[in-house]
């Protein structure tokens, strides 16, 4: 029976995803070694039992490897790097890319015979830290099973869905559902507000109602009182809706309402309103509608804490 300090675990990426991620395998007593580009930002994981590393080739002996970077051109490039000199048994990589990329990916990995899941995630740091993240995997079965227990360590679990890139699929399907939804969310609560109504009292009755979501409710202190800390950019977010875009020309799908989204993000983009949350989009949504808009300074429950 395998237990959570059976495995030398690496991680590679310290960003707001990964740190989290991290965070709560070492805080589960895992035998983790941390690396991060920039270094400091990966250092207070120390206090919480993690080993943050110099060099990424130190993290090559590692039993199970996690990635969790930003773009494929990122991931490629670290694990270059990482696999400069030695060999993890496995690599699970969590940021969210391309099929294409994991395709690559999971040739190259072959080819040196490392064991390779695609396992994206869905959830915020906020939501990692409320133990609710969860992850979507494929590749060979037998590697799930090894990497599961750590994989439920980090939040709710995870959903394995065959062999392959098909978590990709899915995680792509899953982002560009999270653009279309906050726009049509900033659409109404812009057209709620015009209206006349509070922002805080039209989400409360949406949260409460059958269209209300964990995701609706956690967006909600972000619409009513305009706090934009980022939690996902909004170039990560075009990013994803630029990979929904090419699988659906790939598969010949039509996607509207992700070209429309994708147009209006990028319209967001060149206004130069790229270093807030992606739920600015409430923003220029208001700016378009001649409206004033202003925090509310009302308390709001996240739903999470
Ligand atoms: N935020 C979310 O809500 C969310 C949810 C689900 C999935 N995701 C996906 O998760 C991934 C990470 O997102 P995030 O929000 O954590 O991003 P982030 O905060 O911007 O962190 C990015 C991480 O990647 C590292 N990195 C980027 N380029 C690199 C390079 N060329 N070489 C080495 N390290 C590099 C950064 O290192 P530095 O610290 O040195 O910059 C940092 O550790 C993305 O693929 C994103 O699409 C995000």
């Amino acid at each position: 029976m395998q237990t959570h300090t059976d495995q030398k675990l690496g991680w590679i990426g310290a960003g707001r995803m990964g740190y989290a991620m991290a965070e709560r395998l070492a805080k589960g007593g895992c035998d983790l070694a941390v690396w991060n580009r920039t270094r400091e930002k990966a250092l207070p994981l120390e206090k919480s039992g993690a080993r943050v590393v110099n060099q990424l080739e130190e993290l090559s002996t590692s039993d199970i490897l996690f990635v969790m970077v930003s773009t494929f051109d990122d991931v490629k490039q670290v694990l270059g790097r990482a696999l400069g000199k030695g060999k993890p048994k496995m690599v699970v990589e969590c940021s969210s890319i391309s099929l294409e990329g994991s395709a690559e990916l999971r040739a190259l990995l072959q080819s040196k015979g490392i064991e390779y899941l695609a396992a994206p995630v869905s959830g915020n740091a906020k939501v990692i830290k409320a133990g609710k993240l969860t992850f979507v995997v494929s590749g060979p079965r037998s590697a799930y099973e090894t990497a599961k227990p750590y994989l439920d360590m980090m939040g709710t679990g995870s959903s394995y869905v065959g062999e392959g890139e098909l978590s990709r699929i899915a995680k792509i399907c899953h982002n560009v559902m999270l653009g279309v939804v906050i726009q049509n969310l900033c659409e109404i609560t812009v057209l709620a507000e015009k209206a006349g109504m509070p922002r805080h009292a039209f989400l409360e009755f949406l949260n409460k109602s059958v269209m209300g979501s964990m995701f609706t409710r956690y967006k909600t202190p972000a619409l009513v009182n305009l706090d934009f800390h980022v939690t996902f950019t909004p170039k990560l977010l075009r990013k994803d809706l630029d990979l929904g875009l090419d699988a659906g020309r790939h598969f010949g799908v039509p996607m509207p309402l992700t070209s429309i989204t994708r147009d209006l993000l990028q319209q967001m983009i060149g206004r130069g309103m790229t270093e807030e949350d992606f739920s600015t989009l409430l923003v220029m949504q208001a700016q378009n509608s001649d409206l004033d808009i202003k925090p509310e300074n009302v308390q709001v429950s996240d739903g999470l804490s």
